[in-house]
């Protein structure tokens, strides 16, 4: 099967980094918010630990930003289509995801060098990397320290706000990642788009995608 060249090597290592940091972010913030739920730590030790990694994602989270804001790659994420057909392409996406890929039919999506992601894929990485991913370090760090920040805190309507924004963003965190590794799963093996965010090389059926 040909191979192409879809994620470039500061991609996934920016990918591996962020996934594990948030599954640890996910793990200590239960830790912190669900008191006497979870046992798997002190609290304190939960506290340190989520501000540590929080501040090691931020750094890595612009690796991700620097590369596409620099390179011609950033093209993976320009829409080739109208917003009206990008969005009727990501509603074909979905029902292929929730009906059509259990009747057996083909994805909607071909993979090529400049359309490695499909339109909803394109779309949700999109809100996620630049809404709701730079919102949570914003509001994280907001709430790292609570008094250093007060001005900045009152503006937004207090601790309360502050904080129920970061949570509200955590749960739809731990949605997304379940779902996401799901979605992960379904390449033409079980692991084939896995091994793709690791090699950095995806397999793909027809020769006419390697010139992309
Ligand atoms: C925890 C285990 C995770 C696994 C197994 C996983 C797997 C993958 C795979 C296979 C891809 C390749 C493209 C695709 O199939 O969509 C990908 C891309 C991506 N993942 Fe994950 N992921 C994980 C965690 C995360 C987390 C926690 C985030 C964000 C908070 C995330 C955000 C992204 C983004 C934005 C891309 C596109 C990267 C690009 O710009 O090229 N992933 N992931």
């Amino acid at each position: 099967m040909p191979r192409i060249y879809v994620h470039p090597l500061p991609v996934r290592i920016w990918h591996w980094i962020n996934a594990a940091g948030f599954v640890a972010m996910l793990v200590t913030g239960f830790q912190i918010r669900y008191i006497g739920l979870f046992n798997l730590m002190s609290f304190r030790t939960a506290v340190v630990l989520h501000n540590w990694i929080g501040f090691v994602l931020i750094g890595n989270f612009f690796i991700w930003l620097v590369f596409y804001l620099f390179t011609d790659k950033i093209r993976v994420y320009h829409p080739e289509l109208s917003p009206m057909k990008h969005f009727r392409a990501s509603f074909r996406q979905a029902m292929f995801y929730g009906y059509g890929i259990f009747k057996g039919e083909p994805n909607p999506h071909h993979v090529s060098v400049y359309q490695k992601f499909n339109s909803m894929q394109s779309m949700s990485y999109q809100v996620i990397m630049l809404l709701l991913v730079p919102l949570q370090f914003y509001t994280g760090v907001l709430l790292w320290d609570v008094s250093r920040f007060s001005g900045m805190i009152d503006v937004l309507g207090g601790v309360r706000v502050v904080d129920t924004a970061h949570v509200l963003i955590f749960i739809f965190f731990a949605g997304f990642i379940p779902m996401h590794i799901y979605l992960a799963t379904l390449g033409h093996t079980r692991i084939a788009h896995i091994k793709s965010m690791l090699t950095g090389y995806e397999e793909v059926e027809d020769e006419h995608s390697v010139g992309g």
